[in-house]
Protein backbone atom coordinates (compact mmCIF):
# COMPACT_ATOMS: atom_id res chain seq x y z
CA UNK A 1 0.00 0.00 0.00
CA UNK A 2 2.50 2.25 1.23
CA UNK A 3 4.84 1.59 -1.77
CA UNK A 4 1.51 2.37 -4.10
CA UNK A 5 0.80 5.67 -2.92
CA UNK A 6 4.88 6.38 -3.02
CA UNK A 7 4.28 5.79 -7.00
CA UNK A 8 1.39 8.02 -7.56
CA UNK A 9 3.57 10.63 -5.45
CA UNK A 10 6.18 10.18 -7.81
CA UNK A 11 4.28 10.12 -10.69
CA UNK A 12 2.18 13.30 -9.81
CA UNK A 13 5.51 15.02 -8.96
CA UNK A 14 6.70 13.80 -12.34
CA UNK A 15 4.07 15.11 -14.53
CA UNK A 16 4.04 18.34 -12.37
CA UNK A 17 7.33 18.39 -13.48
CA UNK A 18 6.23 17.78 -17.09
CA UNK A 19 3.87 20.44 -16.89
CA UNK A 20 6.41 23.14 -15.99
CA UNK A 21 8.88 22.37 -18.51
CA UNK A 22 6.34 22.31 -20.98
CA UNK A 23 5.67 25.99 -19.80
CA UNK A 24 8.89 27.09 -20.30
CA UNK A 25 9.31 25.19 -23.59
CA UNK A 26 6.64 27.70 -24.72
CA UNK A 27 8.86 30.87 -24.04
CA UNK A 28 11.74 29.45 -25.59
CA UNK A 29 9.52 29.34 -28.66
CA UNK A 30 9.10 32.55 -28.01
CA UNK A 31 12.42 33.49 -28.15
CA UNK A 32 13.42 31.53 -31.05
CA UNK A 33 11.11 33.00 -32.91
CA UNK A 34 11.92 36.63 -32.47
CA UNK A 35 15.51 34.86 -32.70
CA UNK A 36 14.87 33.37 -36.11
CA UNK A 37 15.07 37.10 -37.84
CA UNK A 38 18.87 36.76 -36.78
CA UNK A 39 21.43 34.86 -39.26
CA UNK A 40 22.88 32.97 -36.93
CA UNK A 41 19.49 31.67 -36.26
CA UNK A 42 19.12 30.74 -39.92
CA UNK A 43 18.33 27.20 -41.09
CA UNK A 44 20.89 24.76 -42.29
CA UNK A 45 22.54 26.77 -46.09
CA UNK A 46 20.71 24.45 -48.85
CA UNK A 47 23.16 24.95 -52.46
CA UNK A 48 21.89 26.72 -54.93
CA UNK A 49 20.05 24.41 -57.81
CA UNK A 50 22.74 25.37 -60.08
CA UNK A 51 24.97 23.79 -57.60
CA UNK A 52 22.56 21.15 -57.11
CA UNK A 53 22.33 20.26 -61.11
CA UNK A 54 26.46 20.25 -61.58
CA UNK A 55 27.13 17.81 -58.83
CA UNK A 56 24.52 15.73 -59.51
CA UNK A 57 25.75 15.16 -63.54
CA UNK A 58 29.35 14.99 -61.64
CA UNK A 59 28.04 12.38 -59.57
CA UNK A 60 25.94 10.36 -62.28
CA UNK A 61 28.97 10.39 -64.89
CA UNK A 62 29.31 6.77 -65.48
CA UNK A 63 32.56 5.12 -64.05
CA UNK A 64 32.32 8.20 -61.31
CA UNK A 65 30.78 8.50 -57.77
CA UNK A 66 27.89 6.87 -58.77
CA UNK A 67 29.52 3.46 -59.97
CA UNK A 68 30.53 2.60 -56.52
CA UNK A 69 28.57 4.48 -54.04
CA UNK A 70 25.81 3.75 -56.26
CA UNK A 71 22.43 6.02 -57.22
CA UNK A 72 20.70 5.65 -53.81
CA UNK A 73 24.30 6.72 -52.22
CA UNK A 74 24.55 4.03 -49.86
CA UNK A 75 27.40 2.11 -51.44
CA UNK A 76 28.00 -1.67 -51.25
CA UNK A 77 28.34 -2.77 -47.55
CA UNK A 78 32.11 -3.67 -46.77
CA UNK A 79 32.75 -2.09 -49.90
CA UNK A 80 32.16 1.61 -50.56
CA UNK A 81 30.82 3.35 -47.77
CA UNK A 82 27.69 4.67 -47.47
CA UNK A 83 27.18 8.09 -48.11
CA UNK A 84 23.81 8.73 -46.32
CA UNK A 85 24.75 9.82 -42.66
CA UNK A 86 28.33 9.36 -43.55
CA UNK A 87 30.37 11.18 -40.40
CA UNK A 88 32.91 11.75 -42.12
CA UNK A 89 30.68 13.41 -45.21
CA UNK A 90 28.49 15.59 -42.94
CA UNK A 91 31.40 16.76 -40.16
CA UNK A 92 34.32 16.73 -41.98
CA UNK A 93 33.11 18.89 -45.94
CA UNK A 94 36.85 20.09 -46.23
CA UNK A 95 38.43 16.45 -46.21
CA UNK A 96 35.84 15.22 -48.35
CA UNK A 97 36.35 17.63 -50.48
CA UNK A 98 40.30 17.11 -50.60
CA UNK A 99 39.31 13.08 -50.95
CA UNK A 100 37.37 13.37 -54.30
CA UNK A 101 40.21 15.78 -55.85
CA UNK A 102 43.34 13.65 -54.06
CA UNK A 103 42.04 10.23 -52.80
CA UNK A 104 41.11 8.62 -49.74
CA UNK A 105 44.80 7.08 -48.75
CA UNK A 106 46.10 10.73 -48.65
CA UNK A 107 43.29 11.77 -46.47
CA UNK A 108 43.38 8.40 -44.67
CA UNK A 109 41.75 9.10 -40.46
CA UNK A 110 39.27 6.68 -41.16
CA UNK A 111 37.77 4.22 -38.29
CA UNK A 112 36.54 1.85 -41.31
CA UNK A 113 38.68 0.15 -43.39
CA UNK A 114 37.87 -0.80 -47.08
CA UNK A 115 39.67 -3.40 -49.12
CA UNK A 116 40.58 -0.57 -51.59
CA UNK A 117 41.00 3.25 -51.64
CA UNK A 118 39.05 5.89 -52.86
CA UNK A 119 40.76 7.12 -55.59
CA UNK A 120 41.31 10.99 -56.74
CA UNK A 121 38.00 11.94 -59.03
CA UNK A 122 38.01 15.39 -59.90
CA UNK A 123 41.11 17.89 -60.92
CA UNK A 124 38.98 20.90 -60.34
CA UNK A 125 37.87 22.42 -56.63
CA UNK A 126 34.38 23.75 -58.02
CA UNK A 127 34.07 20.44 -59.77
CA UNK A 128 35.07 18.71 -56.12
CA UNK A 129 32.59 21.57 -54.27
CA UNK A 130 29.55 20.81 -56.21
CA UNK A 131 29.29 17.23 -56.10
CA UNK A 132 30.20 17.26 -52.38
CA UNK A 133 27.56 20.09 -52.07
CA UNK A 134 25.24 17.18 -54.20
CA UNK A 135 25.72 14.37 -51.59
CA UNK A 136 25.51 16.76 -48.63
CA UNK A 137 21.72 17.48 -49.85
CA UNK A 138 20.83 14.39 -51.35
CA UNK A 139 19.45 10.16 -50.46
CA UNK A 140 18.07 11.93 -47.11
CA UNK A 141 21.33 14.20 -46.07
CA UNK A 142 20.69 17.53 -44.98
CA UNK A 143 24.21 18.39 -44.54
CA UNK A 144 24.71 22.67 -45.75
CA UNK A 145 27.07 23.47 -47.66
CA UNK A 146 30.64 23.87 -48.28
CA UNK A 147 32.54 26.90 -50.38
CA UNK A 148 35.06 27.42 -52.55
CA UNK A 149 36.41 30.01 -49.42
CA UNK A 150 36.26 26.78 -46.94
CA UNK A 151 38.60 24.77 -49.50
CA UNK A 152 40.77 27.68 -49.89
CA UNK A 153 43.97 26.20 -48.72
CA UNK A 154 43.15 22.61 -50.30
CA UNK A 155 46.36 21.81 -52.73
CA UNK A 156 44.97 19.53 -55.70
CA UNK A 157 47.63 16.79 -56.00
CA UNK A 158 49.32 17.49 -59.40
CA UNK A 159 48.11 14.62 -62.11
C1 LIG B 1 36.13 3.39 -57.48
C2 LIG B 1 35.09 3.53 -56.47
C3 LIG B 1 34.77 4.91 -55.98
C4 LIG B 1 34.39 6.03 -56.72
C5 LIG B 1 34.29 6.15 -58.23
C6 LIG B 1 34.08 7.07 -55.75
N1 LIG B 1 34.27 6.61 -54.49
FE1 LIG B 1 33.95 7.64 -52.78
N2 LIG B 1 34.70 6.10 -51.71
C7 LIG B 1 35.16 4.89 -52.23
C8 LIG B 1 35.78 4.11 -51.18
C9 LIG B 1 36.43 2.73 -51.32
C10 LIG B 1 35.69 4.90 -50.01
C11 LIG B 1 36.26 4.56 -48.62
C12 LIG B 1 37.70 5.01 -48.64
C13 LIG B 1 38.44 4.86 -47.36
O1 LIG B 1 37.81 4.78 -46.29
O2 LIG B 1 39.67 4.84 -47.43
C14 LIG B 1 34.99 6.13 -50.38
C15 LIG B 1 34.65 7.14 -49.50
C16 LIG B 1 33.94 8.29 -49.83
C17 LIG B 1 33.50 9.28 -48.88
C18 LIG B 1 33.69 9.20 -47.38
C19 LIG B 1 32.58 8.36 -46.79
C20 LIG B 1 32.87 7.85 -45.42
O3 LIG B 1 31.93 7.82 -44.59
O4 LIG B 1 34.01 7.44 -45.17
C21 LIG B 1 32.87 10.26 -49.59
C22 LIG B 1 32.23 11.53 -49.03
C23 LIG B 1 32.94 9.87 -50.97
N3 LIG B 1 33.58 8.66 -51.08
C24 LIG B 1 32.41 10.62 -52.00
C25 LIG B 1 32.60 10.31 -53.34
C26 LIG B 1 32.21 11.18 -54.42
C27 LIG B 1 31.49 12.51 -54.25
C28 LIG B 1 32.60 10.57 -55.57
C29 LIG B 1 32.49 11.10 -56.98
C30 LIG B 1 33.13 12.37 -57.26
C31 LIG B 1 33.18 9.29 -55.20
N4 LIG B 1 33.18 9.18 -53.84
C32 LIG B 1 33.66 8.35 -56.09
C33 LIG B 1 35.04 4.49 -53.53
C34 LIG B 1 34.71 5.30 -54.58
Amino acid sequence: MKTRNFIAFAMAGFFGLALITSCGGGKTGDQAKTDSTAVSAAPAAVPSAEEMAKGKAIFETPGKCITCHQANGQGIANVFPNLVGSKFLLEQKVLAVTQVLNGSAKVGNKTVKYPAPMPPQLATKEEAVAVINYVLNSFGNQGGVVTMDDVKDVVVDPR
